[in-house]
């Protein structure tokens, strides 16, 4: 078993790489383990715990659900000393640790994630909460799960274009700060796609310490936690524009990531042999990098704007000058209705 430690802000997350055997070995009285229908199906045994089973999707990311948890804990008689543990992508992830967080003023919370993205992202680093309003992840807190647990195997369930989601926080981490990561994306694509368990476990690992440099020295995102945005700006206006359907999360990642270095090539800060560098990879994994018929660049700054990591009255994209040379700044209009066009912009 490989296990990693981390400290965010006060708190400790223990990461552990596990098989299916082990996951589920606790050592609390008391147990809430919150799945939605197609991750109870994962685990066909009754486990000793209280179960909380909710319908899978973003849908469910709301105050209903969480209300739905910490009901189930009170009647079930959980105290402080019990535990929360979350089992799925990462709705089910950020839901959990935000019941958890908020149950009889904290509990400690255990996050098994099922996804790559959840796996590569959203169970480690604190982050949790729900969508309100129709913003996403507007209500919530920083609370460190004390374990995330990690088990390679769970991917061999994933349909493709869930892992290609996954793949996409993978490849950004690897923009940010490890250029390991992009080498084996560009030389071992079969092994990667072919979920080769060797090098998903060294790709987690190198995208988990990626995503820990950042979390340990920025627990809440006063600054440099922001890099961890690269594409988020652009791509959530696509997610948001496109009705968080047809294009997932991570593919609309890698389509702002282009968008992002394609705005830095057009300001004249980021070289174009950084952004063809960077365009060769995505376009091996067959993301799509041209905006999609029928939403116009107008939509999508419209989008933009609602971003909620506006700060003042200007949104902050994150930018990079260069592979691991990351920086905020306001991208204006008109590069933005370049990038966004159909055209595809290779130099300045
Ligand atoms: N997903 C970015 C972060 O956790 O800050």
């Amino acid at each position: 078993m490989k296990k990693h430690i981390f400290k965010i802000g006060n708190k400790e997350t223990v990461v552990m790489f596990l098989e299916i055997s082990e996951l589920f070995n606790f050592n609390y009285k008391n147990i809430i383990a919150v799945f939605d229908t197609n991750t109870r199906k994962l685990f066909p045994a009754v486990l000793p715990v209280t179960e909380f089973v909710l319908n899978p999707g973003e849908i469910t990311k709301n105050w209903l659900s969480i209300e739905g948890i910490l009901t189930k804990a009170l009647t079930s008689g959980l105290a402080r000393d019990s535990l929360f543990v979350g089992i799925g992508g990462g709705v089910i992830c950020d839901m959990t640790a935000f019941a958890g967080s908020v149950y009889m003023r904290g509990t400690d919370i255990i996050l098994v994630p099922t996804t790559l993205l959840a796996m590569a992202d959203a169970a480690f680093g604190g982050k949790t909460g729900i969508d309100f309003l129709g913003y996403k992840n507007m209500i919530g807190t920083f609370t460190p799960a004390k374990e995330v647990r990690v088990c390679i195997d769970l991917l061999n369930t994933l349909p493709e274009k869930e892992y290609m989601n996954g793949l996409g926080e993978i490849f950004k981490h690897g923009l940010l700060r490890d250029r390991k990561i992009l080498t084996i994306l560009d030389t071992k694509y079969a092994s990667v796609l072919n979920r080769d368990r060797d090098v998903l476990t060294e790709l987690l690992e190198r995208s988990i310490f990626v995503k820990a440099w950042y979390v340990e020295q920025d627990a809440v995102e006063k600054g440099l936690r922001a890099h961890l945005n690269l594409g988020h700006t652009f791509g959530h206006a696509l997610e948001s524009v496109s009705g968080f359907s047809s294009v997932s999360h991570g593919e609309a990642v890698v389509w702002g990531i282009i968008k992002a270095l394609e705005s830095g090539v057009l300001m004249g800060v980021t070289p174009p042999s950084w952004l063809e560098e960077v365009r060769a990879i995505a376009e091996k994994y067959s993301y799509n990098l041209i905006t999609p018929a029928g939403i116009t660049p107008e939509s999508l700054i419209a989008a933009l704007k609602k971003d909620k990591k506006k700060k003042d009255s200007s949104v902050q994209f994150v930018l990079q000058r260069e592979q691991g040379e990351t920086f905020l700044s306001p991208v204006e209009r008109s590069v933005l209705l370049k990038v966004l066009g159909k055209r595809i912009i290779r130099e300045s």
